[in-house]
């Protein structure tokens, strides 16, 4: 068995062909159903655990963060401009390394869309129960907090996790004009956030600006990487851009460009209003104006942060169920993955599965460790992103590339400098959680993938099958 073979850019053409999407999504589309995915927890949530590391200096984790995702942007551009198809990196590295490393690609994505679904919801969670306490509902401990965390489960993600599984399941992935609305509603929030705050900054709370020094700034940064993870949820959608060549590098960075500048505002303002020590590590952003006494914008934020986190859910999971299928299309994944409900014509045991795992994760497992993991199993794909730029511009010359990564090999190579150090700012633990996860997918691809592979048939049986 050949555990290299590659498929072919043909053969994406063919099987994207056959999938019967609609072209209809404009760049401004794109843009915003990137930004609708990735402003969310990390933004209205994680930045209190960023500046719980890092103090005021988050600001400067946001900068190192913003870099490291901007530089991934422009490689993972060129491969997304060069097979616009559905499947994401887990496309591109079956074209690019072959079979194994692209199954250990898509093992890895899990991480960064199921697992950073089930961080939203958990940061949803936070948020939404804030905004009971704020109006004097307290629920009973033992059912908003993990196992971890001494309680029996958080049962607020659960139940979130459960409706948005549901309205996928019955086909309500949410419509280009409903995200636009969304989206339209969380930049509006976090601009109330800003106005409200700066009015308020105190320079004495930007001292010391780096209490814990480089390190504590780099530890931020690799936790708030998490705050920018999203922006290829634009390229996933390549089968149903208009024109997936212009609209996908211009829809990824419009939507790069407004939340570089959001996010830099809102974590100056933060640090500037609140000591950082005194930053909610749950609920940062409503939090902040409420302990300034603003409560009425507290709610305004926490109601559009929960709202807005609710379209990072649906476009998260949305995502997932995406990649599965691609991959049981190729025959990594069982058949059922990619089996449609005749009834509401989605990938029914897909979506369910895809809710339920994703459930139990939000419920029985705190934020940190969520987000770390949802963190190294994203760089570690983008490192693989900025290889495969580099090792296709030699194997595959002639590809047309309508958008062309600027300064390779260079860029590609700093990109993964940049993504190697935020992975070494993580924890040890997290590196052994993620070697464990990185086994079983191995494993699963030796038992299962490499049997089943329609690789193993002729092209025209596939096509047959098909
Ligand atoms: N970037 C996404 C968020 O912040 C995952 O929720």
């Amino acid at each position: 068995m050949n555990l290299f073979r590659k498929r072919s850019i043909e053969d994406f053409k063919e099987s994207s062909q056959r999938s019967g999407l609609k072209k209809k999504l404009s760049s401004f589309d794109l843009a915003a159903l990137g930004i609708g995915s990735i402003v969310g927890t990390g933004i209205f949530v994680a930045t209190g655990q960023g500046a719980k590391l890092a103090g005021p200096g988050v600001t400067i984790s946001f900068i190192v963060a913003a870099i490291t995702s901007a530089l991934c942007a422009l490689t993972y551009s060129e491969l997304a401009t060069m097979f616009p198809v559905a499947g994401s990196t887990y496309s591109y590295s079956y074209v690019a390394f072959g079979e194994l490393i692209a199954w250990i690609i898509g093992w890895d994505l899990i991480l960064e869309y199921l697992v950073s679904a089930a961080a939203v919801a958990s940061g949803w969670s936070g948020a939404f129960i804030g905004i009971l306490q704020g109006y004097g509902i307290h629920l009973p401990e033992m059912l908003i907090k993990t196992p971890l965390a001494g309680g029996i489960m958080d049962l607020p993600a659960i139940l979130i996790t459960a409706v948005i599984t549901w309205l996928l399941f019955i086909g309500i992935s949410e419509s280009a004009k409903v995200n636009n609305i969304i989206v339209g509603v969380k930049i509006f929030v976090i601009l109330v956030f800003i106005v409200l705050g700066v009015t308020h900054v105190q320079p004495v709370n930007y001292h010391p600006f780096a209490p814990y020094g480089f390190k504590g700034i780099m530890s931020g940064a690799a936790i708030i990487f998490f705050a920018f993870i999203g922006f290829d949820t634009v390229s996933t959608a390549a089968e149903e851009a208009e024109n997936p060549k212009r609209d996908i590098p211009m829809g990824l960075a419009l939507c790069v460009i407004v939340v570089i500048i959001l996010y830099l505002s809102v974590s100056f303002v933060l640090t500037g209003m609140v000591p950082y020590k005194l930053i909610d590590v749950d609920n940062a952003l409503p939090g902040a104006l409420s302990r300034i006494g603003i409560t009425w914008g507290s709610t305004l934020v926490a109601v559009g942060a929960v709202l807005g986190m609710i379209s990072t859910l649906l476009v998260t999971l949305y995502g997932q169920v995406r990649i599965f299928m691609v991959m049981s299309r190729d025959g990594l994944l069982p058949k059922s993955f990619s089996n449609v409900n005749k009834k509401y014509g989605t990938p029914g045991t897909c979506t369910i599965i895809t809710g339920v795992v994703t459930a139990i994760m939000a419920g029985l497992l705190p934020l940190e460790i969520i987000i770390d993991l949802c963190n190294i199993g994203t760089l570690s794909a983008f490192i693989l992103v900025s290889v495969g730029v580099i090792v296709l511009r030699k194997t595959m010359p002639d590809v047309e590339r309508k958008f062309k990564c600027p300064g390779v090999p260079y860029t590609p190579i700093l990109t993964i400098i940049f993504c190697f150090y935020l992975i070494s700012s993580l924890s040890i633990f997290t590196w052994i959680r993620f070697a464990a996860w990185l086994g079983i997918g191995v494993a699963i691809y030796f038992l299962y993938g490499i049997k089943h592979s329609t690789l193993n048939f002729s092209s025209d049986t596939r096509k047959k099958e098909a």
